[in-house]
């Protein structure tokens, strides 16, 4: 998978996904990005990107032609979105939906976001990380990326990790444990591994695992459950 990413802090990326796992699956050819920087494209001699609003308002929007011609410089764009906290909310399902093209261009908004005008003319997707607001785009980009490269085949070593964890059945997962099966805790609070996931029976331990995950989804997302 290819992302183009366009941005006015191309140094930024591969920031966090050079490392660990989507770290080692860029080294492997996994995936890949470019970083087009938005201000290489600007035509004026200050290389302007931004502008005051029509209207008046606080801050200052990213110019529409100056983003068109960052983004008409691109070979491939394949699809392409905007992060902004108007957009879509990013879920498992979406992330399963970009993760299976094979290239995605994010354009990444700082201050008040972008001409209107160029999401209109190139009929660019906005897609949210969640309903707060982040300073600029990149770090959100950089969560879509994320959720789509575990997703590429040979990624995670467990391809059973992708199916089983939260959200992937509808469900949050289920809580895990690992030795040692006795603790006590700084408190002095013995904490025990439950009995079922050491005796061995995979029928028993599945059907607990399943009664954990419901019972946990109910109790703090029960919006989940609903949507099933
Ligand atoms: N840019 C600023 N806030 C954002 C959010 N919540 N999601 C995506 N992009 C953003």
């Amino acid at each position: 998978m290819h992302f183009n990413l366009l941005t006015l802090f191309p140094e930024m990326f591969p920031g966090p996904l050079g490392h660990s796992i989507s770290g080692r699956a860029l080294a492997d050819g996994k995936w890949s990005f470019s970083a087009t920087h938005i201000r290489d494209h600007a035509h004026d001699k200050h290389k302007t990107v931004d502008d005051t609003p029509f209207g008046g308002g606080a801050g200052m929007v990213m110019r529409a032609d100056v983003i068109e011609n960052a983004l008409l410089s691109l070979p491939n764009r394949g699809r392409v979105i905007y992060m902004s906290p108007r957009g879509r909310v990013l879920t498992q399902k979406m992330a399963e939906e970009l993760a299976a093209t094979p290239t995605l261009t994010i354009l990444c908004g700082r201050y008040e976001g972008v001409d209107q005008r160029v999401l209109d003319a190139h009929a660019i997707e906005e897609v949210s990380i969640g309903d707060y607001v982040l300073s600029g785009g990149e770090p959100a980009a950089m969560i879509v990326m994320d959720a789509c490269i575990r997703l590429l085949a040979g990624v995670m070593g467990n391809d059973e990790t992708v199916n089983e964890e939260s959200f992937s059945n509808g469900l949050l997962e289920y809580p895990h444990y690992t030795r040692p099966a006795e603790w006590v805790d700084a408190n002095g609070v013995q904490r025990n591994v439950p009995d079922v996931l050491r005796g061995g029976n995979h029928a028993e331990i599945a059907k607990w695992r399943l009664k954990q995950s419901e019972e946990l989804t109910q109790l703090r997302r029960p919006d989940l459950l609903k949507k099933t």
